[in-house]
């Protein structure tokens, strides 16, 4: 398995992740460094995404893997940091993932949430560059 650390973004990473939520279309509303996390393959960084707080909810969003480094368990390792750092820091408060990719958040234990947050059913249909057909939002259930 290769040398994977994640941890939390630091200003210097800033101009990577901006590069790569342009080039993978991916939400940059609102977007500030200090929200990512980030994934170093060998010291060098090659994954990112980041915790959005959205009141009463927390989403994770905005995750991208370097297109070469993609299917090495990388997005899986940091989906799954994610969830617990989530959890610790805004515990209790339910767990939502607005995505193209249901199958990918499934994996962790996301399922289609039946009630969701306004601000989450805006995002969907305002703010996604997608289709609104093609997004699903879903919500951690474990
Ligand atoms: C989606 C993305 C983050 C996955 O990263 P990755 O490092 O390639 O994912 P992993 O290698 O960890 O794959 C994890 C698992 O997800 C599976 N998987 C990946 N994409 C999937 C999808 N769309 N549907 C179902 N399963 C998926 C893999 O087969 C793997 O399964 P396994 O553990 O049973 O072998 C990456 O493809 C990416 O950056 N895509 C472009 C940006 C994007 O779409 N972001 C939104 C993510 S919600």
């Amino acid at each position: 398995m290769t040398d994977i650390t994640i941890q939390k973004a630091q200003e210097s990473d800033w101009s990577y992740i901006q590069e790569k939520l342009d080039k993978y279309v991916l939400d940059a509303t609102d977007a500030k460094w200090h929200q990512f996390f980030v994934a170093k393959l060998d010291g060098k960084t090659v994954a990112f995404t980041r915790i959005i707080e959205r009141g009463d909810a927390v989403e994770l969003a905005s995750m991208g893997v370097d297109y070469y480094e993609r299917k090495k368990g990388i997005g899986k390792r940091l989906l799954k940091f994610l969830i617990e750092e989530a959890k610790k820091l805004y515990p209790g408060k339910p767990i939502f993932g607005v995505t193209h990719r249901p199958g990918f958040l499934k994996l962790l234990g996301f399922k289609e949430a039946k009630e969701v947050p306004e601000v989450l059913k805006h995002k969907k249909y305002h703010q996604c560059a997608l289709d609104p057909s093609k997004i699903k939002i879903m919500r951690l259930m474990v």
